[in-house]
C-alpha cells in the first residue's frame, strides 16, 4: 500500500499545485438545490432553507454547507462577469451568501467547466480567473463545478485544473467540487486538483439507481479519503418521500436507511436534497442520526467498500478510529414473498480481527449494543435493508490498520453463508411438511375453532336481510371510493414522472441540439 500511495503522490506531484488544504479534511455536509428544487430557485426560499437548517437541528449536526444548484445567473453575463437572476434573487448573491453566514452557515455556489451550464446558464470555461474572484468576493465558501457543453479537445484535466489554480489565486479557501460524473477516472487525478469528485452520474429516485451507484463505487476505497479528498457519490435523496409514490419501486424507508448508510460509510459528502419545508419526524431523524454521521466523519476517514457478495446479500465495511469497524449487512432482494428476510453473516476475518477475538456489537439504526460476540456475527435482514454495526474488539490486538481491501476474496466460502436456510428458523411452531392426513387435521381443527368462534344467537333474532343489505352496500361504496383514491393518486404520481421524464428528455435534446451547433463530439 505504500509503495502505492508513494506512486501515486509522485504521479500527482507531475500534475501540478495541489489544492488548497481544506479543514480537517473531513466529507463535506450541507444541503444542495439540485434535487429537491431542480432550477424553481429563488432568494426566499433559500433563506427559509438556511433557517430551517438551523431551527431542525441539521446544522449542529453538521451539515453546514448551503449549496446553490444550477440556474441562480442570468443567462448572460454583464461586462464578462456572471450576475445573478435579478427576477429570482433580487438582492444578489453576495446578500444572499451574507445571509446564510448570518445563521452560522457556508455558502456553496455552482458553475461549469463548459460554455454552458447543463440547464444553459453560462460556463467558466475561460472565464475561471474572473469566476472564482465573483465567487471569493461573494463570500463563496464551495463551488460545485459541473461538466456539461465541453468539447473533447478542451482536455477535462486542463478545465478542471484551471479553475483549481483559480480559486486558489483568490486566497480564499473555497471547497472545490468535482462534478464531472466519474468521466477519465476522476479518483486518478481530482485528488490533485480539487477536495471531492463525482465518481458517478446524476443519481436518480429510484432503487435501481441506487443500487447502480453502489456497484459503481466497488473498488474505489483505496483511491480516496482523508489527506488524499472523498468521493462523492452524488447528493442524497433522503427524506423525498414522494419518490416512493412516483415510481413503483421507489426507496421506502428502509431503502432510505440503505442509501443513507452507505453513503455515510463511502465517505462520500452528506449533502441533503430533500425540501426541508415540508420534511416529515422519521427522515429528519434518519439525517440527524449522530452514529451515521459519526462513521462519515470518523477522524480515520477511510472509505467504507463492498467485502463480501453472494447473490443479493451483501457486506461493506470501513475502519474506524481506534480498531472499531463499521459494517453495513445488506439485503438486495427485491422480490416480496412470503419470506421477506434472509440471514447475513460477517466473520471476523473479513475485518481483519483475530478469529476468538471478543468484539462487542452494537446496532446503530436500532440504538442498541447487542452484546459480546466471537469470530462471527448473523442477522436477518429485510429486503432492502440493511444492518448497520459498530464492531469494537474488546481485547487484543486491536489495530485500525485493516482496510476493506484486505479482507477475505469476494467470494469467501463460509459456512454460515453456505448453510441452506432451514424452515425452524422462519415459521413458528414448524412441524414438518404438509402431508395429506396433516393437512386434513389441520383443516379440521380450523372448523372447529370457527365453530367455537361464532357468535351464539341472541333475544335479537337473526338480522334482518335489509340489514345485512345495506352493510354490503356500504362496504361496497367504500371499497369504490378507496380504490378510486389509490387509482388517482397513482396515476398522479405517474404523470409525474412521465413529465419529468418527458422534460429530462427534452432538456436532452436542448444539450445535443446546442452540441451539434458547438460540434462537440463527446457526451455529456
Ligand atoms: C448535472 C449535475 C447535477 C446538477 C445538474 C444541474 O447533471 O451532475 O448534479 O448539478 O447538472 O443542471
Amino acid at each position: 500500500m505504500k509503495a502505492l500511495q508513494v506512486v501515486l503522490l509522485l504521479l500527482l506531484g507531475l500534475l501540478g499545485a495541489r489544492a488548497l488544504p481544506f479543514g480537517d479534511g473531513k466529507p463535506a455536509m450541507g444541503f444542495n438545490t439540485w434535487n429537491a428544487f431542480r432550477t424553481d430557485i429563488n432568494e426566499k426560499q433559500i433563506m427559509k432553507i438556511a433557517d430551517l437548517m438551523v431551527s431542525l437541528g441539521l446544522r449542529d449536526a453538521g451539515y453546514t454547507y448551503l449549496n446553490l444548484d444550477d440556474a441562480w445567473s442570468e443567462k448572460q453575463r454583464v461586462g464578462g462577469k456572471l450576475v445573478a437572476n435579478k427576477e429570482r434573487f433580487p438582492s444578489g448573491i453576495k446578500a444572499l451568501a451574507d445571509y446564510v453566514h448570518s445563521k452560522g452557515l457556508k455558502f456553496g455556489i455552482y458553475g461549469d467547466a463548459g460554455t454552458m451550464t447543463c440547464a444553459l446558464y453560462p460556463g467558466s470555461l475561460g472565464y475561471e480567473e474572473v469566476d472564482a474572484q465573483t465567487f471569493a468576493e461573494w463570500g463563496v465558501d464551495y463551488l460545485k463545478y459541473d461538466n456539461c457543453f465541453a468539447k473533447r479537445e478542451d482536455w477535462v484535466l486542463d478545465r478542471y485544473r484551471a479553475m483549481g489554480e483559480a480559486l486558489n489565486k483568490t486566497g480564499r479557501p473555497i471547497f472545490y467540487s468535482l462534478c464531472n460524473w466519474g468521466v477519465m477516472e476522476p479518483w486518478l487525478w481530482a485528488p490533485q486538483i480539487g477536495h471531492s469528485w463525482r465518481i458517478t452520474e446524476d443519481i436518480l429516485p429510484t432503487w435501481d439507481n441506487v443500487v447502480k451507484l453502489l456497484d459503481y463505487s466497488v473498488g474505489l476505497s483505496r483511491l480516496a479519503g482523508k489527506g488524499i479528498g472523498h468521493h462523492d457519490m452524488d447528493m442524497l435523496y433522503v427524506g423525498n418521500d414522494h419518490l416512493g409514490e412516483y415510481h413503483p419501486y421507489g426507496p421506502f424507508y428502509q431503502e432510505h436507511k440503505m442509501h443513507f448508510a452507505l453513503w455515510a460509510l463511502m465517505k462520500s459528502p452528506l449533502m441533503v436534497g430533500h425540501d426541508l419545508r415540508r420534511i416529515n419526524q422519521s427522515s429528519l431523524d434518519l439525517l440527524l442520526n449522530k452514529e451515521i454521521i459519526a462513521i462519515n466523519q470518523d477522524e480515520l476517514g477511510v472509505p467504507g467498500d463492498l467485502i463480501w457478495q453472494q447473490g443479493t446479500r451483501r457486506i461493506f465495511a470501513a475502519p474506524l478510529t481506534g480498531g472499531a469497524r463499521a459494517v453495513v449487512m445488506a439485503n438486495f432482494q427485491t422480490t416480496q414473498t412470503q419470506y421477506p428476510m434472509s440471514n447475513v453473516t460477517v466473520y471476523w476475518e473479513q475485518l481483519g480481527l483475530r478469529r476468538d477475538q471478543a468484539a462487542g456489537v452494537r446496532d446503530i439504526y436500532g440504538g442498541q449494543d447487542l452484546g459480546v460476540f466471537r469470530g462471527s456475527f448473523s442477522a436477518a435482514i429485510a429486503t432492502h435493508d440493511v444492518a448497520v454495526l459498530r464492531i469494537a474488539p474488546l481485547e487484543g490486538p486491536t489495530n485500525d490498520g485493516w482496510r476493506p481491501w484486505h479482507g477475505q476474496p469476494l467470494y469467501a466460502a463460509q459456512p454460515a453463508n453456505l448453510a441452506v436456510p432451514q424452515p425452524q428458523d422462519w415459521i413458528p411452531n414448524y412441524s414438518g411438511p404438509r402431508t395429506a392426513a396433516s393437512a386434513q387435521s389441520q383443516d379440521k381443527q380450523q372448523q372447529q375453532k370457527a365453530a367455537q368462534r361464532q357468535v351464539p344467537s341472541t333475544s335479537h333474532g337473526p338480522p334482518s336481510f335489509a340489514l345485512v343489505l345495506a352493510c354490503v352496500a356500504a362496504v361496497a361504496a367504500l371499497g369504490v371510493v378507496g380504490y378510486y383514491i389509490v387509482l388517482q393518486r397513482r396515476l398522479r404520481g405517474w404523470q409525474q414522472l412521465e413529465d419529468s421524464e418527458a422534460a429530462r428528455k427534452a432538456g436532452e435534446l436542448a444539450r445535443m441540439q446546442q452540441r451539434s451547433k458547438d460540434g462537440w463530439g463527446n457526451g455529456a
